[in-house]
């Protein structure tokens, strides 16, 4: 088996100690996956530590712009929140240990509920860019999975079941949030492309007849670690353009981020709503 494919849990262990010791001071009420140009929507009351990626051993530098980098201590709605600002991706060609890293540094912190945010493309027509979307589902379309390889301590059993991935009560939480900010968040299915490629038209019409709602190159690959080892999950996708084909335009990742900037406040909102919530 390709090696790139299995965990390094020893980068795990270099990663948890890199950390200052503020971090373990006191469990935070909820961890940060923050993907393409969402990190920007994210507004502290009080940072209490900051740590770049290129710190952390087996994190690393990311190589995606709108991906800052840097992990976070702060304060939001006076709770303690660890986020990761900038996600790594398996297209980057690094294996799984970055991708996974963030996910398993929050589960050794104790924290127990997970938000992941991304950028997607649109598949479901009633869509438009600047949508945003509470994932209730995913469809792994990719054959790869982070679980492959031996079962890792802490992360629950070797068939871990993932029919309420999405946590139901997060959902809520969600739902409750946006309805507070007068925010219309669609509820829908993702699907996890491997990218870097955006897909092309066929592939967004049969993601359709599948039942998927946005696509993207991330996310669930945390989602099934976290929800594996036992932590509570919730998903967001910000539509920041149609998919390959739903609409007539080409796909740039030009588009992906000025259309984050442009829906940021909203983002920024929901966030603190959701998180005053908990
Ligand atoms: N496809 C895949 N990933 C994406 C897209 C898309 O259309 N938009 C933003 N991230």
């Amino acid at each position: 088996m390709n090696t790139r494919h299995q965990i390094d849990t020893a980068l795990f262990n270099c990663a948890f100690q890199s950390l200052p010791p503020l971090f373990c001071e006191q469990t935070p009420a909820c961890g940060l996956i923050l993907g393409s140009g969402w990190s920007d929507a994210l507004d502290p009351e009080e940072v209490l530590a900051r740590l770049s990626y290129s710190e952390i051993p087996g994190l690393g530098a990311g190589s995606v712009i709108g991906h800052s980098g840097e992990l976070l201590l702060c304060t939001i709605s006076g709770c303690r929140i660890v986020a990761f600002c900038g996600r790594r991706h398996w297209y980057e060609g690094a294996g799984w240990t970055p991708v996974a890293l963030p996910v398993e540094l929050l589960r050794r912190l104790g924290c127990q509920n997970l938000l992941i945010t991304n950028a997607a493309g649109g598949i479901n027509p009633t869509f438009t860019p600047g949508a945003v979307m509470a994932i209730r589902d995913h469809l792994n379309f990719t054959g790869l999975s982070p679980l492959i390889g031996p079962v890792i301590p802490g992360w629950g059993t070797r068939f871990p079941d993932q029919t309420t991935l999405y946590s139901q009560h997060l959902r809520h939480h969600l739902a409750t949030a946006a309805n507070s900010i007068n925010l219309h968040l669609n509820e829908g299915v993702y699907v996890y492309a491997a990218g870097p490629t955006f897909e092309t038209p066929a592939e967004i019409r049969a993601y359709a007849a599948l039942g998927a709602d946005a696509v993207g190159m991330s996310t669930v690959p945390e989602a099934m670690i976290a929800n594996a080892a036992g932590l509570a999950v919730a998903a967001i996708s910000c539509i920041t353009n149609m998919a390959a084909g739903v609409s007539a335009s080409a796909l740039t990742h030009n588009e992906v981020i000025e259309e984050m900037e442009r829906v940021k406040p909203r983002l920024s909102a929901l966030i603190k709503t959701f998180i005053n919530q908990l």
